[in-house]
């Protein structure tokens, strides 16, 4: 039997995560922040010793990109310092950790998929602050003889329901009017609960997955026009779309120009195929 806590479980993608049924007599504890706040290492301990799990999947971030730029302090404390001692708690008492990270701990500034072996290079606070994260795990983990850790950097996350890209765009299309939408950056759409799947699938079973950093994505790269358009598409929507460069739309954080993260070798130690965005989303949306 393997317990699994989930901490953000309010979250995009903590709420994917926490509504897996398992199988095999697994349990899943559900942590929202009132419940388990990574910035409080006593909340951290309250939770560990209250429910010994064996592992964490750690759903719990600060994700305001540009709100970031403002809230340097608290994005810190959140993805480097929080992200840092849940790892340091989980490694000090044999727990296994899968934690989620991003695109934007890149420069964005390549132009053939990013591969785990890249140079980090963020350009704004909240990249700058899950690079930390992930460095701050690294180390945690580098000596912890009972447990090990997994990075997981996705890109572009997007669900049928909630705040994301997708269901912004299905409310301002049906608004009837003129969208512009930025034709400049590459990524590769990504819907939440496939990537939940996956994540409880390795803390089910962490002998599927060395633990490392890896990279999880779908077949691209669109833009964000693409997305908008194949969206309208499976709606039926018929919606003046204009594609715009980023110039277009100025935001406090910088955007990656380039985003798609290398799907296969994650999809190849799993003996399994990436799937296309588009046909993920027909599936998904
Ligand atoms: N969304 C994307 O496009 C995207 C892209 C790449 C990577 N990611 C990564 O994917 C992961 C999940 O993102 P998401 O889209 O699910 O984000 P989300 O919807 O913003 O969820 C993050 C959750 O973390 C919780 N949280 C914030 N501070 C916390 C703290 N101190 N202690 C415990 N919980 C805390 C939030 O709680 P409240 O509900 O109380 O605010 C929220 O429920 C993150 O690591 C993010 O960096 C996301």
């Amino acid at each position: 039997m393997r317990k699994v806590l989930i901490t953000g479980a309010n979250g995009q993608l903590g709420s994917r995560l926490s509504e897996i049924t398992l199988s095999n007599g697994d349990v899943v504890v559900v942590c929202d922040r009132e419940r388990l706040d990574i910035t409080d290492s006593a909340s951290i301990e309250r939770a560990m010793s209250e429910h010994n799990p064996h592992v964490v999947i750690n759903a719990a971030a600060y994700t305001a990109v540009d709100g970031a730029e403002e809230e340097a302090d608290l994005a810190h404390a959140v993805n480097a310092i929080g992200a840092g001692q849940l790892a340091r708690t989980c490694a000090d008492s044999g727990i296994d950790l899968i934690h989620v990270s991003t695109d934007y701990v890149f420069a964005g500034n390549q132009n053939e998929p990013y591969r785990t072996d890249a140079e980090p290079a963020p350009t704004g606070v909240y990249g700058h602050s899950k690079w930390r994260g992930e460095k701050a795990i690294e180390t945690a983990f580098a000596t912890a003889a009972r447990s090990n850790a997994w990075i997981f950097r996705v890109a572009w996350l997007y669900d049928s329901r909630g705040r994301n890209f997708a269901q912004t765009m299905l409310r301002l299309g049906a608004s009837g009017k003129a969208l512009k939408i930025v034709n400049d950056q590459l990524g590769a759409p990504t819907a939440a609960g496939p990537f939940a799947e996956l994540l409880m699938e390795v803390a089910q079973n962490p002998k599927l997955l060395r633990p490392q950093t890896w990279h999880y994505g779908t077949l691209g790269p669109a833009t964000w026009y693409d997305f908008a358009r194949a969206i309208f598409a499976h709606k039926e929507m018929v919606v003046d779309a204009i594609p715009c460069t980023t110039d277009a739309y100025p935001t406090p954080a910088q955007r990656p120009a380039y985003s798609y993260l290398d799907p296969y070798p994650l999809m190849q130690a799993l003996g399994r195929n990436p799937e296309h965005w588009k046909d993920q989303l027909q599936r998904v949306l």
